[in-house]
């Protein structure tokens, strides 16, 4: 998994738990990269699932509520610094429909290593039905980042079904479109 995610989550987590607290914690979670995360590295995904965990549990948070602010927050660093993807775009379900063909595309030809899931949709005036796919078990950070596009458009469509596979590497999504 490409550095940008920590490097991002740990910013969010100096900004919600002080830099201290959030020191402490990488120290305690002992990962194999030692915590020094930059933009353009490679790391196992399996830190950042670790990472969470534990950061859920020093803030008494739960872990859902944790990834939903960090995917609102990494949100935000998108639209910052690939504005390029927003151009054009009104609505969240405009945006989910690019991820797959377009936005993951050109993330792919700036960092060739990326790993990235794959996305297919069907779609009626109603709803769109978006398929998530992966070797990786990281349907939850799909979720989040699903509700974090929704949101950030601000309009009336509303993840209405999430039927997420136990493995966590596959899942299901309904849009409502009003
Ligand atoms: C401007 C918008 C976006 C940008 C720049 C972007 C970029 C990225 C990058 C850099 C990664 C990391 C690749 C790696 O770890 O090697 C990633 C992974 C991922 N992205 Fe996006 N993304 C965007 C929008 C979205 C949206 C809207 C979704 C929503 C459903 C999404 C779903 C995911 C997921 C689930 C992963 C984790 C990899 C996996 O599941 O296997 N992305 N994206």
């Amino acid at each position: 998994m490409k550095g940008i995610l920590f490097v991002e989550f740990v910013d969010f987590l100096e900004n919600k738990l002080g830099e201290d607290h959030t020191q402490e914690l990488i120290d305690d979670a002992n990962l194999d990269s030692g915590g020094a995360y930059s933009r353009v590295g490679q790391y196992d995904y399996q830190e950042m699932i670790q990472l969470l965990t534990m950061a859920a549990s020093k803030s008494g948070e739960q872990a859902d509520e944790l990834l939903k602010e960090y995917a609102e927050h990494i949100f935000r660093v998108f639209n910052r610094d690939y504005s390029d993807f927003f151009k054009e775009i009104n609505s969240g379900v405009e945006m989910l429909k690019t991820v797959d063909d377009h936005i993951h595309v050109e993330v792919r030809k700036l960092y060739p290593d990326a790993e990235l899931p794959k996305f297919t949709y069907q779609e009626d005036s109603q709803q769109l039905l978006l398929h998530y796919r992966s070797p990786r078990p990281l349907a939850a950070i799909a979720e989040a980042l699903l509700k974090a596009c929704l949101k950030h458009f601000g309009s009336t469509e509303k993840l209405i079904v999430s039927d997420i596979a136990e493995d966590q590497k596959s899942a299901r999504f309904v849009i409502s479109k009003n």
